[in-house]
């Protein structure tokens, strides 16, 4: 069966229909969805219902699976209710219960409803995330995702101009301090050490350029902080404005997929006191830093392969 990705909105994210995610694919098949990736940035698969290895076996087609001796900090007394190679995102402990609202796990899952890129904060961030969908809650909790290159496009000249070379600090200490979250451990402040990207990046196959932002960016090398934050925070605004996002509402069996080097995504709401979401990610790591892509003005712009 063809592949065929039918667009979701005028600008980008589309759903990929001819693909049995829990099957080997083939090389024409591989192609199709990194194309598809490139395009479109994020692809929705219906209909898949995934075991986390078959979701495991389904990412490895575009790349190797992110792997962090620092990832789970956070919950690293805690036993896992997924084993490795696959994220769980759901609001259930270890024993399937759901998590106390005072138990600072939960706090610190609060913060990916804000917007963000998968693993920003890492020296080297992530390439697709995969988050598949298997118990959905009856209202809300849908993931909007925004296309950093429309946004990048629409920037006027001076603002362009602006960014260019801007540097940015990413941790996830910036983050969490914005919904409150500041009691962290020793070992956790070292563990978010920030990390350095630039705010404009260019995509290795298309070329096309997009702010890199998130809000894990909470400072901006050689402005002062308040200065920092407020541009980060008009770029943001600028960035999740409604023509610029594609807000999925998910089904069970919904595989949805990624790009974090084009996108900004976030979680809503639902009622997870009394619902079940049970939602798992794997990640894709990245290929190079973005510092190491040199700017346009000073010449060629070359983001590692
Ligand atoms: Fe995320």
């Amino acid at each position: 069966m063809p592949v065929t990705i039918r667009p979701l909105t005028p600008v980008f994210a589309g759903e990929v229909s001819g693909v049995d995610c829990a099957e080997p694919l083939g090389a024409d098949e591989v192609a199709a969805v990194e194309a598809g990736m490139d395009k479109y940035a994020v692809l929705v698969f219906r209909g898949q219902d995934l075991s986390d290895e078959q979701q495991i076996a389904f990412t490895q087609h575009f790349g190797e699976l992110e792997a962090y001796k620092t990832a789970g900090h956070i919950r690293k007394n805690v036993d896992a209710r997924v084993g490795p190679g696959i994220a769980d995102f759901s609001n259930l402990d270890k024993d399937g219960n759901i998590i106390e609202v005072e138990d600072r796990v939960w706090s610190f899952k609060l913060g990916d409803r804000l917007w963000h890129s998968d693993s920003s904060f890492r020296p080297v961030p992530a390439k697709y995330s995969l988050l598949s969908g298997r118990v959905i809650p009856s209202w809300g909790a849908n993931t909007e995702f925004a296309d950093m290159r429309a946004a990048y496009d629409a920037l006027d000249a001076r603002a362009k101009a602006e960014v260019e070379d801007l540097v940015c600090l990413h941790s996830l200490i910036y983050s969490r301090e914005a919904i409150g979250f500041i009691e962290l451990t020793d070992d956790e402040r070292t563990a978010f050490h920030p990390v350095r990207q630039r705010l404009v990046r260019t995509h290795p196959v298309t070329g096309r350029r997009s702010l890199f932002l998130a809000s894990h960016a909470g400072a901006i090398e050689g402005w002062t902080i308040p200065e920092a934050r407020m541009f980060l925070r008009d770029l943001t605004e600028h960035a999740t404005q409604r023509e610029f996002v594609y807000s999925h509402e998910w089904r069970v069996g919904d595989l949805v997929m990624w790009d974090n080097r084009q996108t900004m995504h976030r979680a809503r709401r639902f009622d997870d006191r009394n619902e079940v979401r049970d939602v798992r990610r794997t990640t894709l790591a990245g290929d190079a830093a973005t510092i190491e892509q040199v700017s346009e003005h000073q010449g060629l712009t070359v983001e590692a392969r």
